[in-house]
């Protein structure tokens, strides 16, 4: 039996902070006209997939949307004009023009796009047939890097940031029948963009992730949260304190009275819910004895399914319940030490690069980071597809997630510091129900200033406002040490939970080294090596001291292995990286060709010596 009972004052405080954050940000961070909040749980709505083949065409001068005195156009491709009368001149036509497929990069489909950075037109034609009381919203999982979006040739809106998900409201601008939706890409990159002007990995462009038409009632679930309170988890406990589930949900309209039911029929748990004045609800659940809940974990990756239903809608998802904290320096999954053994990985499809997205992308790459013998992975350097992270819940692999401040953000832009805000609110709205994501990293190696510790410091409190569950981290990084002791000193330690950073001793610095390296990490918290590594091109033998053997990168990770182990307070690392991948800063012919060879596995899938050294020290771990 269900007892609603009086809500413990953290419990509350919980509750308060996730209102507050679902009332105040979604409606208003960087919206434009027909965009509407982000939509939760999109693979489990009525939708229809507008994947596949689209027509599209290279537009270097954005002659498609600039007029040649470079005001923007309204006779612009978006119209998706065709002559009407035998004299008209229109000097593009989709229809004629080549298709890729989507969701896919541009780069590794038309080799003449390999190196290319502009703007590229995408256009669909999909049928519609519209419905009494329903709406219709169009959906992106991601499109890198600025897409202006159009439906009928009306402008729906422009979205800005490669790695997370935007949807339109589009139900007013769709007719019965044929419609057009036509998607202006460019991923010119940009100094005041995030990511800024220079990453180590490749800019694929165009329209990576699915598009999909969805289909929901004209009130309807715009998103919700389920999370195992933090109080719970005394496995020492003689009888487990009862736990208590906290459940909030907001529709897509300030609507009073709605009823919204909660159903986890595995826990014989159904709780009626009524929405207040902003269309929320918010419930504490404590579980009773007969409800034992099994717990999230690498070695049991337990998802209970979960039903929300609101009017003629049921929403259903898999859920797992898990409680991650830390305690001085340890890191607690579910009250109990976890050393994270990971690695780092790029969102890039084995042999010959591309995208990854789909679940068998997922499951390929991350099969190979079970390999290692990983329970944990860090999706550098943006968040990954929603599949990925679904297949490692489901595999039982806890996840870093991070958005994409690399390097040397534009720290006092104001846009900059908005368009940020934005992915970090948008990678936390799409997966805050995965249990297996454990971090939400704010940043990697970035320059000490000031400025970037303002910027930083309040992108760390932006995350904790909107998800007080999980742990908050960055990759800082050590670059030297004096006389053999290595110091990490960074403000933002005081902003983290995870003190996390990269060194590459052996192969940036201080090559054979390893074994007279000390630490020093003055900071009472977990500590993970959010990249060590070197590179090695597969099949390439020779002696330990010879770059680019698999031999000196395995004498790397045996050398930095065993100095890791020596590090008070070591509770994870994501060595770098589980595959080769491609970048254009990778230019030594022979040898890069164009990819980082950091990689434990080859792009096509060929083990390292230096992968058998990291899978023989997690046995330890
Ligand atoms: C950096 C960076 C990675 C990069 C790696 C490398 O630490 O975070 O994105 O690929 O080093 O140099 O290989």
């Amino acid at each position: 039996m269900i007892s609603p009972s009086p809500i413990p004052k953290n419990i509350e405080t919980m509750m308060k902070k996730i209102f507050a954050t679902l009332l105040v940000f979604l409606p208003f961070v960087g919206m434009n006209a027909q965009e509407c909040p982000l939509v939760g749980n999109i693979l489990q709505r009525n939708i229809t997939s507008l994947n596949g083949k689209w027509h599209y065409i290279v537009d270097v001068q954005e002659e498609g949307y600039y007029d040649y005195r470079m005001n923007p156009t309204r006779w612009g491709f978006f119209r998706n004009a065709k002559p009407q009368r035998p004299e008209d001149l229109i000097e593009y036509d989709f229809d004629k023009a080549a298709t890729m497929q989507i969701p896919g990069d541009w780069n590794t489909q038309d080799e003449r796009l390999f190196f290319y950075e502009g703007t590229v037109w995408f256009k669909h034609s999909f049928q519609y047939q519209p419905k009494e009381g329903r709406k219709a919203l169009l959906y992106f999982g991601a499109v890198n890097y600025e897409a202006i979006v159009y439906v009928n040739g009306e402008k729906m809106g422009r979205h800005v940031g490669g790695f997370t998900p935007f949807n339109y409201d589009v139900t007013k601008y769709l007719k019965k029948g044929e419609n057009v939706v036509i998607v202006k890409v460019d991923n010119k990159r940009h100094k005041d963009n995030v990511p800024t002007q220079i990453f180590d990995w490749w800019n694929y462009g165009g329209i990576t992730r699915d598009v999909l038409l969805v289909d929901v009632p004209d009130t309807y679930v715009e998103n919700y949260s389920l999370q195992l309170a933090k109080t719970v988890a005394q496995p020492k406990a003689k009888k487990a304190a009862p736990a208590t589930l906290v459940f909030s949900a907001r529709l897509n309209e300030k609507k009073a009275g709605e009823p919204v039911v909660l159903s986890i029929p595995e826990l014989k748990l159904k709780q009626q819910l009524t929405t207040d004045a902003e269309g929320v609800v918010n419930a504490s659940l404590t579980l009773g004895k007969k409800q034992r809940l099994q717990l999230w974990s690498p070695d049991a990756p337990k998802r209970y399914h979960v039903e929300i239903a609101s009017g003629s809608e049921t929403l259903v998802d898999s859920i797992g319940f898990r409680t991650i904290e830390t305690r001085g320096k340890q890191i607690l999954l579910n009250g109990q030490p976890v050393f994270l053994k990971g690695v780092s990985m790029h969102e890039e499809r084995p042999n010959g690069g591309g995208r990854a997205n789909g679940t068998q992308d997922a499951r390929t790459l991350l099969s190979w980071a079970k390999n290692l013998g990983c329970n944990f992975v860090r999706l550098a350097h943006y968040p990954h597809n929603e599949y990925t992270i679904r297949e490692a819940e489901r595999m039982g692999i806890m996840v870093w997630s991070e958005i994409p401040l690399y390097w040397t953000i534009s720290w006092t832009n104001a846009g900059t510091f908005d368009n940020a805000c934005r992915q970090l609110t948008d990678m936390i709205r799409r997966d805050q129900n995965r249990a297996n994501i454990i971090i939400w990293s704010i940043a990697n190696e970035t320059p000490h200033s000031a400025q970037r510790d303002n910027f930083l410091s309040r992108m760390a409190q932006k995350a904790r406002e909107l998800d007080s569950t999980r742990l908050i981290s960055m990759a800082m990084e050590v670059t030297g040490a004096s006389n053999y002791v290595n110091r990490l000193q960074d403000n933002m330690n005081q902003y983290v939970d995870v003190v996390s950073f990269n060194q590459y001793i052996g192969w940036y610095r201080d090559v054979n080294d390893a074994p007279k390296m000390k630490w020093e990490i003055p900071y009472d918290k977990p500590v993970i090596i959010s990249e060590f590594g070197g590179g090695a091109k597969a099949g390439y033998h020779g002696a330990k001291n010879q770059r680019w053997t698999e031999e000196f990168q395995e004498n790397l990770y045996i050398e930095n292995t065993a100095m890791l182990d020596k590090i008070e307070g070591l509770s994870g690392t994501t060595p770098w990286v589980l595959k080769d991948f491609r970048s254009p800063r990778r230019v030594l012919d022979g040898i890069q060709d164009y990819y980082n060879r950091k990689g434990l596995y080859s792009d096509k899938g060929e083990r390292k010596k230096a992968s058998y050294v990291l899978e023989e020290w997690y046995k330890t771990k």
